[in-house]
């Protein structure tokens, strides 16, 4: 069964007077389980891709449906099974909070998906661990290195074992031991659970099943 499948995905944006074709009709297939890189050159439209799939913006124009919901008469069933880890640019970053400590984060996103007490502790213990975070848990955020932000960010995105990821060049600014780990952590979350979908020339070492690329978005 598939777990992604879209058909016809499309973003326009109207940016002072002019019109920027950021995805053209985007046709996919993922099934359950696989790993896909999606790759294209800066401003291809990889970001827009994901952040429609990920119901953070509308498109303009085709369907989807992901992880079993349609994107969009049931964008908040799609949410609740997935994970994103965002690119790390513009304000928010990655979505981490600078004035927050490294546990808040974690605990607070388990929070979000309803995961509290032991079972919250568990998985942040893992996260850290896995992504080589131990001994920083009472850090503010904001005194973390480049890459030990960028591995949180990640750990936010599986806090809750979604059954689909959608990674922005997650392993941007991560050095390469930091990389083969995520890559492993990618690996051991497929072996329990179903699909992991990478994006951006950051997925450069992913063991990606099948590659998609994207276009140059057209203004
Ligand atoms: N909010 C917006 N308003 C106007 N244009 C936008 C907006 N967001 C994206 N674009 C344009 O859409 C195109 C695709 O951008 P996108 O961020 O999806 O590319 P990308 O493939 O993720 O690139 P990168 O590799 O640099 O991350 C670019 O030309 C970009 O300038
Ligand atoms: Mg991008």
């Amino acid at each position: 069964m598939a777990i992604i499948e879209a058909r016809g995905l499309a973003r326009t944006f109207r940016s002072r007077k002019r019109t920027v074709e950021a995805v053209r009709g985007v046709d996919l297939t993922v099934g359950e389980g696989e790993i896909v890189g999606f790759l294209g050159p800066n401003g291809a439209g990889k970001t827009t891709t994901l952040r429609m799939l990920t119901t953070l913006l509308k498109p303009t124009a085709g369907t989807a449906t992901v992880a079993g919901a349609d994107l969009l008469s049931s964008p908040l069933e799609v949410r609740k099974k997935i994970g994103y880890v965002p690119q790390a640019i513009g304000e928010t970053m990655g979505g981490t909070d600078p004035s927050c400590l490294v546990i808040e984060e974690l605990l607070d996103q388990a929070a979000l998906y309803r995961i509290g007490g032991a079972q919250a502790r568990r998985r942040a213990e893992l996260l850290t661990d896995q992504l080589e975070l131990t001994g920083l848990e009472q850090r503010l955020v904001k005194t973390l290195s480049g890459g030990q932000r960028r591995r949180l960010e990640i750990a936010l995105g599986l806090v809750h074992r979604p059954p689909l990821v959608f990674l922005d060049e997650p392993t941007t600014g991560l050095d390469p031991q930091s990389r083969s780990n995520l890559w492993e952590h990618i690996a051991s979350l497929r072996r329990d659970a179903p699909v992991t979908h990478a994006a951006g020339p950051g997925a450069s070492g992913v063991p990606a099943d099948a590659t998609g690329s994207a276009a140059t978005g057209k203004e």
